[in-house]
């Protein structure tokens, strides 16, 4: 049994030492239930239109100053083939919202046509939002197996605040539910450090992680983005705050969940050079790459420092082989390294 108490202290520890015991036992924790091998995830940005406006987003649809793009097909494919030639067990197709029949269709044909070029071995997740039962049933089909959707805050009047009209937390909890119905791999998370959220907030999210039974964690820093309206919270914000508490959800939430696949975010690299490094150590044992060519990724920037926005996914292979060993960690190439708590509840 989770005593929410425990937890609660864990968030809220202050001093240096304490911290460092909680690390610490999060990455022994790690170590014995899912060993030191880290597993690639690259990340194929392809497109940053969307039909959402959450009011923390650089790419929300009101954001004019953003300039939108769709790869086609071809750069999609050279992209995840590329991942695949580098042993990168499975890649990310990430994009803004869109659930027009148009957009779910060719998602639909792009999955069986990877599948085919990779003789079903390369690993895909979605990262594609809110949708239908009936497309996320398609997509599964056609050979998607892992699914990200952010809860972003388990708090609805958090939630609400953050999100405008239109924006529902209901539909968003349903669509979890129907993607664990459907059967995929089903990961979640929440942005730490968002205006107004409280420890008590991010307690109830790993609780919330805890209850959905969920696969695979993705946390990360808030970061103010100008061209959003949480520009009125600059100076307010403190990244290095932020950051540090992700870390300690990072580590809580090992602690807690044990048996779960947890990714050392991108945006913590935008806040600490080594922050993806910290997160490993903390906890996490999954890295996603991104592979987005470098001509569309000044376009998709969520929240502002993106790391890496002109270095190749190639240059970007190197660096991140270095910093892994550097750490003493393993890298899972060829691998798809799913959460062992899919497999563990299959068996229950
Ligand atoms: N800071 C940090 N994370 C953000 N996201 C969107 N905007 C920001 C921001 N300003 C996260 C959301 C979304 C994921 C793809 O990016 O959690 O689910
Ligand atoms: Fe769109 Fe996702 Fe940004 Fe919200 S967080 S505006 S859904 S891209």
């Amino acid at each position: 049994m989770i005593d929410k108490k425990d937890l609660r202290e864990m968030l809220s520890l202050e001093e240096k030492p304490d911290i460092e015991n909680l690390f610490e036992k999060a990455y022994q924790t790690k170590l014995r239930y899912v060993g030191n091998k880290v597993y690639f995830r690259g990340i194929i940005e392809i497109s940053n239109i969307c039909s959402k406006n959450c009011y923390y987003c650089g790419i929300r649809r009101d954001n004019k100053n953003v300039l939108r793009y769709d790869m086609t097909d071809n750069e999609i494919f050279v992209a995840a083939l590329w991942a695949y030639e580098q042993h990168y067990g499975s890649i990310v197709l990430q994009s803004g919202e869109r659930e027009d029949k148009q957009f779910t269709d060719r998602i639909t044909n792009l999955l069986n046509t990877l599948k085919k070029k990779t003789d079903g071995k390369l690993g895909i997740t979605l990262s594609l939002g809110e949708q239908n039962k009936d497309t996320y049933q398609k997509w599964f089909e056609a050979g998607a197996h892992r699914y990200l959707l952010r809860i972003e805050t388990s708090n609805e009047n958090l939630y609400r605040r953050h999100h405008p009209e239109g924006h529902s937390f209901r539909r968003r909890l349903q669509c979890l539910q129907d993607l664990q119905d459907v059967g995929y791999q089903v990961g979640t998370g929440v942005i730490v450090g968002l205006p107004h959220q409280t420890v008590d907030d991010l307690t109830e999210d790993i609780l919330f992680f805890k209850e959905f039974d969920i696969d695979m964690i993705g946390m990360g820093p808030f970061i103010l983005h100008k061209n959003t309206p949480l520009v009125s919270y600059n100076g307010l914000v403190k990244k290095e705050d932020n950051f540090l508490k992700t870390l300690k959800m990072i580590a809580a939430t090992r602690i807690i969940l044990r048996d779960v696949n947890i990714a050392s975010t991108t945006a913590l690299q935008a806040i600490d050079p080594i922050g993806r490094e910290l997160g490993l150590q903390v906890g996490a044992n999954i890295i996603m790459p991104v592979l987005t060519e470098i001509k569309y990724r000044t376009s998709y920037q969520l929240y502002e420092g993106k790391p890496c926005l002109d270095e190749n996914a190639a240059q970007c292979r190197g660096c991140l082989e270095k910093r892994i060993f550097s750490i003493g960690e393993k890298i899972g190439y060829d691998q798809w390294g799913d959460s062992p708590h899919y497999f563990k509840k299959q068996e229950r």
